[in-house]
C-alpha cells in the first residue's frame, strides 16, 4: 500500500525495503543478496550514467536480464508514425532511443565452468552503488561446481569528468586450487534488440502500456566498421533512418604476475577479447576495460572511431587511478552544492541521496541535450524529453549546478526553428514546442494528451525565467532565452481570443487545450494553462523591458532579429491582464476548466485496487467523462504561481482536488506534498513525500523496471526544499516559511543564487542561514528581511511550522453541493466497476481461445 493511502496519523517512514537485503546506509545503495525475481528493478536501481552515457545495472555475465540497456542521450532512430486514421497536422516522425552496443559483458570461466550468477553457488554476494564515488562495485565469493572458491570483484563507472568514458574492472582470485581461467570481455550489438539467450525475455502482460517505448524490432544500426587487435577493438554504426552515427571502442589492460594470452575477435555485431591464464591460489588476475563512445548526427562513423582512439589514448596516458579521482572530485563538488541532509534517519537519507544522484546521472554531462523521462536507465517513454525537465528537474539544477540547467535550456533554444514550424502547422504564430520529442519534432501520436498540452511553452519559459533570475545570466537571456520567451508569448497571444462579458468588459480565453492532468483533455480555459500563459506573456514583456533598460545594444539586436513591436508587447500585457481565471462561487474553488464541475465525480474511495491505474483499465473516453485526475493540475498552479492565490483559496482548492487525484502519474504526489505542507496537511505531505521518495526504490508503480522516474526524483528535491523547507522564489528575494515534519530534528539544504551559496538548516524552533560561498544575499523569513554575509551565520527563531491539520481532506466534503443549475454533486463509477463486468480478454488470452 502506498503511504498516501495508509490510515491517517501514520506518518512513520514506511519500511518499503527489505532491510536485510537493502540495508540503510546514508551514502550507498547496498544489496546483500542476489535475486532473479526483481532483476528489472535492480537493473534500474543500480544503473550508472552521466547524462550522456547510461549503463543499466545488468549483470556482467550478460545471461539473465530483464532488459539489457546501454543508452546514449539523444541517440535515436526515427520511424513513420502510422495513424490508423490520418488527419492534418498529426505527428509524423516517431523517435525512439536506441539500445546501443553493450560494453558491460565480462564473462568468466574457471576450469571451463561459466560463472552464471543466477545459478552460481554464491557463498558471498554484495553490490554497492556508492554515491560519493560514483562507482558500482560487486563482490562475490563463488564455489565452482568442482569446489574451488573464487573471489570476484568488479567495478563499473561512467565518468562525470569525461563524458565519453566508462571504466570497468574485473578481479579474479582463486582461493583453493590453481585452475585455468578465461575471461571474455565484449562489446555486443544486439541487432534488432534480440537477446542472445532468449527471444523475448520480458513476458508480455497483454496490456498495452503507453509508458513503455515503442519497440524497434528490426535492425537499426547498420554496421560501418569493425577493427580489433590485442589492445583495442572498435565498432562503428549508422542508424538506418535517423542517420545518426556511433563508434564505440574498448581497450583492456591486465595486471597479473604470470603468463596469460589474449585473443581478439571483431565482427560486425561484436568484438571480444579473451584472456587466458592459470593463476595459483591467492594470485589475483585483474582486467581493466576502458570504453569510449562517440556519437553524431553528421560525422561519419570512421571519424568517430578516431575520436574514440583519442579518448582512450588520453585515459591511457592519465592512468585509471586518475579516472577514479576525477570522479570523486566531480561528485565532491556536486554534493557540496546540492546535498540535502535529514538528521537522524539513515534510511531516508539514503533514499534522498539516491534520488538526487539520479538527477546527476540523467543530466550532468548531457552538455546541451535534454533530460529524458527515464534518464539513461531504461527505454521507457522512448527516451523522450517532456515538460518533466523544465518543471521537475530544472529547479534542482538551477539552484545547485546552474551550468547544467543552462545547457539543457540551450537545447530548447536550438529547437526553436522546429517549434516555429510546428506552430505554423497548427495555424499559430510564434513557436509551439513538441509535447514529447528527441530531435525537436513532435513525437506524440495521441494529440489529445500530447500536442494539446500547449502549456509546455509556458513551462519552458518558466524554467528560462527561473534560471535567469537565480543566476543573473543576462547574457543567456539576451542571446537565447529572450527568443524563447518572445516566440512562446506570441503563440499565447494568438491562441487565445477576447470574449465580451456582459457588464464586465472583456476577458482573454484559451480554448481547446489540455492541462497537465491527462485524464481530462481538450478543454476550455484550463486553470493551469491560463495561469502559466499569463505568466509567460508577462515575463516576455518584462524581460524585453529589462534588456531595453540595461542592455540597449542587445535589445536592438533582439528587436531586429525577431521584429518585435511595441504594440505587440502591449497586446501581451493586455492579454495577461485580461486572462480568464475561472472561479466557482458555490464550491469556492477554481474549476480545473470551464466544464470540469459539470462532470460526474469519480468515486475513488470505492474503486478496487485491481482497476488502477485507471489508464490501464479504462478507455480514455470513460475517464474523460468524470472529475478524476491523473495528476496535480490546479494544485500545481498553486505551487508554481503561488503568489497569485490566497492561503484560503489554496486550502480549499487542495481539499477539493486531493480526493479526486489518483496519482497515476508519479509527477503528482511530489506536488501534492508541497501544497499539503503549505496549507497545513502535514501528515499527508509526509505520506506523499514517502511515495515519491520510494517510487523506484520500492517499485511502487510496478514499472521501475522500465527506468527511473526522473521527474519524481526532481520532485523529491522540490518537496524537501520548497515543501518542508518552505522556500519560495516568485521574485528576486528568496523567501522562507518552513514546514518541518515533526519527526525530523532538522533538514539542511543548499541554494545558490547569483554566485552565493547559502546553507539553510530548518529546525523545529529556528531556521539557520550560513553562507558557504560568495558575498551574501537577502532573505525573507515569514515577511521579515535579513541580510546575510559571509561573516556571520544568522539564526531566526520560528514559533510554529505552519498550521497543522491532521489526516487528509474529507473526500465527501463537497458531495451533496448543489451546482448553479440545481444538479447535485454525487460520486459515481462506471458500471463495469460497480457490476464487476469482466474485462475483455487480452491479446494473449485471445490467441489461446478455442475456436467456437
Ligand atoms: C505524465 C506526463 C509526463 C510523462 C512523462 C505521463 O504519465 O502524465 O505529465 O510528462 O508521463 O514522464
Amino acid at each position: 500500500m502506498r503511504a498516501a493511502e495508509r490510515p491517517s496519523g501514520d506518518t512513520s517512514a514506511p519500511q518499503y525495503l527489505d532491510r536485510l537485503r537493502f540495508p540503510a546506509d546514508p551514502w550507498r545503495l547496498v544489496e546483500t543478496e542476489f535475486s532473479k525475481d526483481d532483476l528489472g528493478v535492480t537493473e534500474t536501481l543500480f544503473a550508472v550514467g552521466n547524462g550522456y552515457l547510461g549503463l543499466r545495472g545488468n549483470i556482467e555475465d550478460g545471461h539473465d536480464a530483464h532488459a539489457h540497456g546501454t543508452f546514449i542521450n539523444g541517440f535515436h532512430e526515427t520511424w513513420d508514425i502510422l495513424h490508423a486514421e490520418e488527419a492534418y497536422g498529426f505527428a509524423r516522425t516517431g523517435q525512439t532511443i536506441v539500445n546501443v552496443p553493450d560494453p558491460k559483458i565480462i564473462r568468466l570461466y574457471v576450469n571451463d565452468e561459466p560463472l552464471l550468477l543466477s545459478i552460481a553457488d554464491l557463498i558471498e554476494y554484495s553490490r554497492v552503488l556508492d554515491m560519493r564515488d560514483g562507482v558500482l562495485t560487486r563482490e562475490l565469493l563463488w564455489r565452482t561446481p568442482s569446489g574451488n572458491r573464487v573471489r570476484i570483484r568488479s567495478r563499473r563507472m561512467v565518468s562525470f569528468a569525461q563524458r565519453h568514458v566508462a571504466v570497468m574492472e574485473f578481479e579474479v582470485t582463486l582461493l583453493d586450487e590453481e585452475a585455468p581461467i578465461a575471461i571474455s570481455s565484449q562489446l555486443l550489438n544486439r541487432a534488432a534488440g534480440i537477446d542472445e539467450y532468449r527471444a523475448n525475455p520480458t513476458p508480455n502482460s497483454g496490456i498495452n502500456d503507453p509508458r513503455k517505448a515503442s519497440k524497434l524490432d528490426k535492425r537499426v544500426l547498420e554496421p560501418r566498421l569493425h577493427t580489433g587487435d590485442d589492445r583495442r577493438a572498435v565498432l562503428g554504426y549508422q542508424a538506418e533512418n535517423s542517420k545518426m552515427t556511433l563508434a564505440v571502442a574498448m581497450q583492456h589492460t591486465v595486471d597479473f604476475d604470470g603468463d596469460f594470452d589474449t585473443v581478439c575477435e571483431a565482427e560486425e555485431d561484436y568484438a571480444k577479447h579473451v584472456f587466458r591464464a592459470r593463476p595459483r591460489p591467492g594470485q589475483t588476475f585483474t582486467l581493466t576495460k576502458v570504453v569510449s563512445y562517440h556519437t553524431s548526427r553528421v560525422v561519419p562513423a570512421r571519424e568517430l572511431a578516431d575520436r574514440c582512439h583519442r579518448t582512450l589514448d588520453r585515459v591511457e596516458a592519465e592512468g585509471i587511478a586518475k579516472q577514479y579521482e576525477d570522479q570523486r572530485a566531480w561528485l565532491d563538488g556536486f554534493w557540496s552544492r546540492s546535498d540535502v541532509e535529514i538528521e537522524g534517519h539513515d534510511d531516508v537519507q539514503q533514499a534522498v541521496r539516491w534520488n538526487m544522484f539520479q538527477l546527476a546521472q540523467a543530466a550532468a554531462r548531457g552538455d546541451g541535450l535534454g533530460v529524458a523521462a527515464k534518464g539513461l536507465t531504461g527505454s521507457g517513454y522512448g527516451g523522450h524529453y517532456f515538460w518533466d525537465s523544465e518543471i521537475y528537474v530544472m529547479p534542482f539544477f538551477t539552484y545547485t549546478s546552474p551550468i547544467i540547467a543552462r545547457n539543457a535550456l540551450r537545447y530548447r533554444y536550438q529547437m526553436l526553428p522546429a517549434a516555429r514550424r510546428r506552430a505554423a502547422e497548427l495555424a499559430q504564430h510564434g513557436a509551439l514546442y513538441p509535447w514529447r520529442t528527441i530531435n525537436g519534432e513532435e513525437a506524440s501520436a495521441y494529440y489529445a494528451a500530447g500536442t494539446a498540452q500547449y502549456h509546455i511553452d509556458a513551462d519552458i519559459s518558466f524554467a528560462v525565467d527561473k534560471y535567469v533570475r537565480a543566476t543573473g545570466d543576462d547574457e543567456f537571456l539576451s542571446r537565447n532565452g529572450i527568443d524563447i520567451l518572445i516566440e512562446t508569448a506570441r503563440m499565447w497571444a494568438d491562441l487565445g481570443f477576447w470574449r465580451k462579458v456582459e457588464g464586465k468588459g472583456e476577458s482573454f480565453r484559451i480554448h481547446g487545450v489540455t492541462g497537465p492532468d491527462e485524464y481530462t483533455t481538450v478543454v476550455n480555459d484550463n486553470l493551469y494553462t491560463n495561469v502559466m500563459a499569463r505568466f509567460n506573456l508577462r515575463v516576455a514583456a518584462k524581460s524585453l523591458g529589462k534588456l531595453r533598460d540595461r542592455w540597449p545594444e542587445q535589445f536592438e539586436k533582439v528587436v531586429a532579429r525577431l521584429g518585435v513591436t511595441p504594440d505587440e508587447v502591449e497586446e501581451w500585457e493586455r492579454a495577461a491582464d485580461g486572462m480568464a481565471i475561472l472561479w466557482d462561487d458555490l464550491l469556492g474553488i477554481h474549476p480545473q476548466d470551464a466544464l470540469f464541475n459539470e462532470r460526474e465525480v469519480w468515486d475513488l474511495e470505492n474503486t478496487p485496487a485491481d482497476k488502477r491505474p485507471l489508464l490501464l483499465h479504462f478507455h480514455p473516453l470513460v475517464i474523460y467523462r468524470f472529475q478524476v485526475l491523473k495528476q496535480a493540475d490546479v494544485v500545481l498552479a498553486l505551487f508554481l504561481q503561488g503568489e497569485h492565490f490566497t492561503p484560503e483559496q489554496k486550502r480549499k482548492d487542495f481539499e477539493y482536488y486531493d480526493p479526486i487525484t489518483t496519482g497515476d502519474s508519479t509527477l503528482s504526489g511530489v506536488v501534492q506534498s508541497i501544497i499539503a505542507a503549505e496549507v497545513g496537511y502535514h501528515e499527508l505531505a509526509l505520506r506523499y513525500f514517502w511515495d515519491g521518495l520510494y517510487v523506484d526504490l520500492a517499485d511502487l508503480h510496478e514499472n521501475a523496471a522500465d527506468g527511473v522516474h526522473t521527474a519524481s526524483t526532481g520532485g523529491v528535491w522540490s518537496a524537501l526544499v520548497y515543501g518542508f523547507g518552505g522556500f519560495r522564489d516568485h521574485d528576486d528575494v528568496l523567501r522562507f516559511d518552513p514546514r518541518l515534519p515533526e519527526q525530523w530534528p532538522s533538514l539542511t539544504y543548499r541554494i545558490t543564487q547569483r554566485g552565493t551559496r547559502v546553507r539553510v538548516t530548518v529546525r523545529q524552533e529556528s531556521i539557520l542561514f550560513a553562507i558557504e560561498e560568495g558575498p551574501g544575499l537577502t532573505v525573507d523569513v515569514r515577511g521579515e528581511r535579513h541580510s546575510l554575509t559571509q561573516l556571520q551565520e544568522l539564526e531566526v527563531p520560528l514559533d510554529h511550522q505552519g498550521e497543522r491539520i491532521p489526516g487528509a481532506p474529507d473526500a465527501q466534503a463537497f458531495h451533496g453541493t448543489v451546482r448553479a443549475d440545481g444538479t447535485v454533486i454525487t460520486p459515481s463509477l462506471p458500471t463495469s466497476v460497480t457490476e464487476d463486468v469482466e474485462e475483455p480478454p487480452t491479446e494473449t488470452q485471445q490467441l489461446h481461445m478455442p475456436e467456437s
